[in-house]
């Protein structure tokens, strides 16, 4: 039997919904939000209106993509956060209203749990391997960076965690020290490619453990670039491709040296990358080399699965559907894990 979810995801500037049909993705819908470009961030009161604009025809798109009537739905999973909470509100307040119309069950999704839980979603045509449990996952994007020991689909633990910024945000950082648009990740990424990623140095943070630090090498990027363009104006524009290589590179080290740590003391070589930041190239060709290193069994995932989609929050319902996880109409969004 077939078992059709919905999934809504609104947590920040991507308005999506998707339809699988137990672990098959059907469509994956996603609107993003041009508005912030020229700000050079998320314009929290901004997204939240583009959801309010966007969020019927992304999901009349999306069922008309699957193929399905709304009435063939078994049930509706929306991501209740973390993130900012106009957003959240949007795809709340929405789901609810459907599903109660519809007559059919609620399922609230944490975002970041569904970035790991993309892993497991399949395509129409081939059934592709997925973790075995338990596995590691490095999750990097834009508002978090954690390793988490993920025991099952709903017992996950973040056993490392950044005590600052987080991977994308220092990507999205450094680029608008460089003058380049929002995200920054994508365009660092693009500009890399061409650079010599030893050609700048920045100091490595020190963190025992498994957590993470990337405020120091936001400051000594930022203090690196504007000395340099003291003694040469044009400095930026003559080495961005070099700045991208070596900050990216930086970025990606501390990611890797971590996650070796963490396979090392959990002894866990069953190893994932989910989120944002997993869509780079450099990281995925990284972790592709340290799995061959460590003995690893790695998991990518699509690119279309690492930023922000509703075919995570729709996989991540589907587990909770199948253990009978309901909301009540008395659900309300969060914006950090902690304030749920
Ligand atoms: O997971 P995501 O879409 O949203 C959050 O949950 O935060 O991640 C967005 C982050 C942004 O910081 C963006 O710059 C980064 O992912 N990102 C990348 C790449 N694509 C997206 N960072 C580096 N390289 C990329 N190719
Ligand atoms: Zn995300």
């Amino acid at each position: 039997m077939r078992t059709y979810i919905l999934g809504i995801e609104s947590s920040c500037d991507d308005t999506s919904a998707a339809v699988i049909a137990n672990c098959k993705i059907l469509a994956n819908v996603i609107a993003g939000q041009e508005v912030h470009r020229k700000f050079g961030g998320v314009v929290p009161e901004l997204a939240s209106r583009a959801h309010q604009q966007n969020i019927i025809p992304v999901v009349d798109t999306a069922l008309k993509n699957a193929g399905i009537e709304m009435n063939q739905l078994a049930a509706i999973a929306f991501t209740r956060g973390p993130g900012l909470l106009g957003s959240l509100l949007v795809g709340t307040s929405f789901a609810k209203s459907l599903s109660l119309g519809l007559g059919i069950p609620l399922i609230e999704v944490d975002h970041l749990q569904a970035h790991i839980l993309a892993h497991f979603i399949q395509n129409e045509t081939e059934n592709k391997s997925v973790p075995q449990f338990p596995f590691l996952c490095l999750t990097i994007s834009g508002g978090h960076t954690q390793i988490v020991r993920v025991e099952d689909y709903h017992i996950m633990k973040v056993i490392g965690k950044t005590i600052d910024d987080a991977a994308g945000e220092t990507f999205d950082k450094a680029a608008k020290i460089m003058g380049m648009p929002y995200p920054g990740g994508p365009v660092i990424d693009t500009f890399a490619k061409k650079g010599n990623q030893n050609r700048f140095v920045f100091p490595k943070p020190r963190i025992p453990g498994l957590d993470f630090s990337f405020s120091g090498l936001k400051t000594s990027f930022l203090y690196f670039v504007r000395d340099e363009l003291k003694q040469n104006p044009d400095f930026i524009v003559q080495n961005k491709s070099d700045l991208c290589a070596s900050i990216q590179n930086s970025i990606i080290s501390i990611l890797i040296e971590k996650l070796k740590t963490a396979s090392e003391i959990t002894g866990i070589r069953e190893i994932a990358i989910a989120g944002g930041v997993s869509a780079n190239s450099h990281m995925r060709s990284r972790i592709t080399e340290a799995g061959k290193e460590m003995g690893w069994n790695i998991f990518i995932p699509e690119i279309r699965f690492t930023t922000d989609n509703a075919a995570m929050i729709a996989i991540a319902g589907y587990f909770k559907y199948l253990r009978k996880e309901f909301s009540g109409q008395n659900v309300y969004p969060y914006a950090r894990s902690k304030d749920k």
